[in-house]
């Protein structure tokens, strides 16, 4: 007894228990006075539909019968002049039978009312992750979990149609086993079952087992599986995958069922149909971005392409630093962006860059210069980081703050290694590299501990020779030279040997210069 009122507690079901034992109590009473055909018999439907609401079936059962036993035939159907006059067995039949009918619809209208209560919870959650987020497998991943919740099914899948191999690729999956998840390429059109789903209709099979179209019937009973549902999922430019439904036991879908999970297939066509315009946006805005940096570029030689190359190379080094899909996006938007700046500075003094000349403390403004033009666009927020200190050092000796070591933020200093990379790298200006990719990484090498992090260089350096490695050991010191940048490559075994050899080679040609481990090496 003890146990059960502390299992009703931790349940938070406790309360409920007495205020229905009180009110059949305070019932009974009243009953025990006033006879069983008086109307005060009527009141037990009250904690009986209670117990129905808050307990279920067996809480329904419990009461109805109990209250049944407190009206039985010891209770008097009425008095006459104080007389009692006892009730009948056809009375307390049907007084029992009208008990536990009440109390089961109570218990099933209100599994009703929870149920449409969870699917109006899910649904709105997943209209509000819709409109809160743009990561389609995080809005996919909550679709296929709510599915499989509300339609109480042993799991649930979203693929998506690869419409160049015919293939339906996997998006979203909950409450199935990896084995089942990876069992094996998914054809689209080309299967029985997934080709009329394609066409726009709702697709059900009783027995997975026992159906001929069904692409792999071996897994699908290993897993447990014995019905499915499939619906397309429909987008204003067509049909771009399915939704599908798993149980356990045989079930024939009701046409409830098949219209919740219309909705929720609906809701994942509004998501790939939003992500899908998120991403064209992102893509023109890069473009847009990327053809203003051309432009930046065009006006110094030295950095022709510059910014492109730092994307490239430094996404990959994020990767291989486990940075996220977000902090990477806004790396590359803050590499292709780093020099921005220098639109502000004049021709002269991007040329002054190693001179200790007054221009070269212009052409030490282009980040802050960078920095307040990007300030006023709110999306490009967390790249701002990267164009303002691109140019801090390790040792505190950078521009245009001043930073040391941790203080830099760390995409600065991921950009700062892979910037002066390219920089050693593309002497000679104009797209042309002048130093082999080896004798460019033991420049930087040279600088880890003064100039750069060398947490980071460590890891660059490892990703170069990883990636990069074979092309470092043969490629030629330089590509052939321009016209115009025809300064002498140097020797690949010498630029191996001398950490500095780039920087002597490039020393012969003005813009070579960069090379040079100088704050101002841009
Ligand atoms: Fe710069
Ligand atoms: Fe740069």
């Amino acid at each position: 007894m003890k146990m059960t009122a502390k299992k009703l507690k931790r349940l938070g079901l406790l309360w409920p228990a007495l205020i229905i034992a009180g009110v059949v109590a305070g019932i009974t009473v009243l009953v025990r006075y006033a006879g069983t055909d008086s109307i005060a018999v009527h009141l037990y439907y009250l904690p009986i539909m209670y117990a129905g609401y808050v307990f279920g079936d067996y809480g329904a059962i419990v009461v109805s019968l109990f209250s049944t036993l407190l009206c039985g035939p010891w209770m008097a159907a009425r008095y006459e002049l104080d007389k009692p006059i006892m009730q009948t067995p056809a009375d307390m039949l049907v007084r029992m039978c009208t008990f536990y009918v009440v109390g089961l619809a109570a218990s099933r209208a209100s599994l009703e009312l929870k149920r449409r209560a969870a699917e109006a919870h899910m649904l709105y959650e997943v209209a509000r992750s819709i409109t809160s987020t743009l990561r389609l497998h995080d809005v996919l991943d909550l679709i296929a979990q709510s599915a499989r919740h509300v339609m109480d099914a042993k799991g649930c899948v979203i693929r998506l149609l690869d419409e160049d191999t015919d293939e339906l690729v996997p998006a979203a999956m909950s409450g199935l086993s990896q084995e089942y998840w990876q069992k094996g390429k998914v054809v689209g059109a080309a299967s029985p079952v997934n080709g009329r789903a394609l066409t726009g209709e709702a697709v059900q099979i009783l027995d997975v087992t026992q159906e001929e179209g069904f692409q792999y019937p071996e897994a699908a009973r290993d897993e447990g599986i014995s019905s499915v549902l499939t619906l397309p999922l429909r987008t204003k430019s067509g049909t771009c995958g399915i939704i599908r439904i798993y149980a356990k036991r045989k079930h024939r879908f009701t046409e409830q069922e098949i219209q919740l999970l219309t909705t929720f297939a609906d809701q994942a066509a509004v998501a790939i149909e939003n992500a899908e315009l998120y991403e064209d946006i992102r893509r023109n805005y890069y473009e847009t971005v990327r053809a203003l940096t051309t432009a930046v570029e065009a006006k110094d030689a030295a950095t022709y392409k510059h910014s492109e190359r730092v994307s490239e190379v430094a996404d990959r080094l994020a990767e291989a630093m486990g940075l996220d899909a977000d902090e990477r996006e806004m790396l590359r938007f803050g590499c292709i962006l780093h020099d921005i700046g220098k639109i502000g500075v004049h021709e002269e003094a991007l040329e002054a860059r190693d001179t200790e000349t007054p221009e070269q403390i212009f052409y030490q403004m282009h980040p802050l210069i960078g920095a307040s033009i990007l300030r006023p666009i709110g999306f490009l927020e967390p790249a701002l980081d990267i164009v303002k200190h691109h140019h801090e050092r390790w040792d505190g000796d950078g521009f245009p703050e001043g930073l040391k070591g941790q203080d830099i933020p760390l995409s600065a200093r991921i950009v700062a290694v892979v910037d002066a990379f390219d920089r050693v790298q593309y002497a000679g200006g104009r797209g042309v590299k002048t130093v082999a990719t080896k004798a460019a990484l033991l420049e930087i090498v040279s600088r880890a501990g003064s100039e750069f992090d060398p947490g980071i260089v460590g890891k660059f350096h490892k990703m170069m020779l990883g990636a990069d490695g074979a092309q470092a050991e043969t490629e030629p010191d330089a590509e052939p030279a321009s016209s115009a940048h025809s300064s002498s490559p140097p020797e690949s075994g010498a630029a191996a040997a001398n950490p500095t050899s780039a920087t002597d080679a490039d020393t012969e040609d003005p813009a070579a210069t960069d090379a040079a481990p100088t704050p101002t090496d841009e």
